[in-house]
């Protein structure tokens, strides 16, 4: 399915989803999913079934989405009486959250007896996706009828979001919550960026590096890890599969990302490198220490009152991108450079120097720690800047520069 993007600086920025309720506690969680939804840009028209209007009532749902609610197919409002049609052609996507046991039963059967699920079964396959957000007790989730109906909707197309997994309302821990609000925004977003990364593999590096001098201190640097987060997460939603080695950051993974955790340079190498051959493309985000400490002392170091710290003598690290890019069918190699002064001219060397095709130049205390951020790509063809923005929009850009790059040397070595 090729879903047009349309151009709006919000992410579902002339979206139009409709989003079916049916019954289940987890409708609370919905209102709060039409926000989000409507702060991403996109217009929300809401459904429910009688049961969901147990749980919540379409007065909060029609307050928040600015539009009536649709609770029938026998709806007088239509002019054509016809609101499964009428819903169903006008959506960009329809999204069930919750999506009970029951609903689930009722879209693997195909059956249509009230309007949300008939609208899902009229709405054309080809045009309008329809996503799944499940929610329902433990058991009821783990059950082989609710297994059975699960592989048939996704057999029939639709994708299912989660669900997720810790406390339930009954009082039990398992798997069946609804994906939280802001999380069932990101799978949409995710959902409508165009895949240009299908079926490859990206491993990023990311954050800084801490190079322990004693058991309580070390060396670091002021990295946030963000920019590599984000492009993982860029990288995840054109539909890669991602692997993410971060340094010491406190930052959330991104959703359906493996991430493999490190501290020093050292660890980073022996966590890429194994890991590199397989990959399509590597991303080196990261701020790798260039130096350790010779020695680890086993002890805190101790002041000895002579007023100065005792000498410290330091080994260069291995370099990560550069031991990528020596090997043998090794993936697409872009590396980062931050610096503090001509940008361009030190992006250039470290391409030339690491022998990679793609250099991403940044000013690093422009941009450590923050959340924007602008770029200069540059490669055997020359410089391009890529304008200031939020990361996530930046990573956006990279992974279409990455994918196109990565396409054109398919070409070429075909
Ligand atoms: N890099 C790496 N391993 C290292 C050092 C750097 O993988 N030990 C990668 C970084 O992730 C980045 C690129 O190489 O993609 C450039 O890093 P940078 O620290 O700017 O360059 P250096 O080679 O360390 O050069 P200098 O410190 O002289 O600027």
């Amino acid at each position: 399915m090729s879903i047009p993007v349309p151009h709006s600086p919000l992410p579902l920025g002339g979206r139009h989803i409709v989003l079916g309720l049916s019954g289940g506690i987890a409708c609370y969680k919905s209102a709060d999913l039409v926000r989000e939804l409507s702060k991403a840009g996109a217009t929300v028209q809401v459904v429910m079934t009688e049961a969901a209007q147990a749980f919540i009532t379409p007065v909060t749902m029609q307050a928040l989405s600015g539009m009536p609610v649709v609770t029938s197919q026998w709806d007088a409002r239509e002019p054509n009486n016809m609101a499964h049609i009428n819903l169903s052609r006008e959506a960009d996507a329809i999204l069930i959250a919750p999506a009970s046991a029951d609903f689930l039963a009722k879209l693997a059967q195909g059956r249509a007896d009230e309007l949300l699920s008939l609208l899902c079964l009229a709405r054309p396959v080809e045009r309008c996706p329809l996503l799944l957000a499940p929610a329902m007790n433990r058991e009821m989730w783990l059950h082989p009828a609710t297994r059975r109906n699960v592989a048939q909707v996704l057999a029939d197309g639709a994708q299912v979001f989660g669900p997720g997994h810790g406390d339930q309302a009954c009082g039990e821990y398992g798997d069946g919550r609804m994906l939280e609000a802001s999380e069932l925004r990101d799978e949409l977003i995710a959902f409508f960026q165009p895949k240009l990364l299908a079926g490859k593999r990206v491993l990023i590096s990311a954050g800084p590096t801490f190079e322990a001098l004693d058991p309580v201190r070390g060396i670091t640097n002021l990295s946030s890890g963000k920019m590599g987060f984000a492009i993982a997460r860029a990288a995840q939603e054109a539909g890669a599969e991602v692997t993410l080695v971060a340094g010491p950051v406190h930052l959330a993974t991104p959703p359906h990302v493996r991430r493999i955790d490190v501290q020093s340079a050292q660890q980073m190498f022996d966590a890429v490198l194994p890991l590199a051959k397989g990959q399509d493309v590597f991303v080196a985000t990261a701020a790798v220490a260039d130096w350790r400490p010779a020695a680890l002392a086993d002890r805190k170091i101790k002041k000895d009152g002579r007023g100065r710290m005792p000498g410290l003598d330091f080994v260069e690290n291995p370099d990560v991108l550069a031991a990528v890019a020596r090997l043998d069918g090794r993936p697409y190699c872009v590396g980062f450079a931050a610096e503090s002064h001509d940008l361009a001219f030190h992006a250039r060397e470290k391409l030339v120097r690491k022998n990679v095709p793609l250099v991403v130049g940044n000013l690093g205390p422009a941009t450590f720690g923050r959340d924007d951020n602008s770029l200069l790509l540059v490669d055997a063809q020359g410089d391009r800047a890529l304008a200031t923005a939020d990361k996530l929009s930046l990573a956006r850009e990279l992974v279409r520069e990455i994918a196109n790059r990565l396409a054109a040397a398919q070409v070429a070595g075909a």
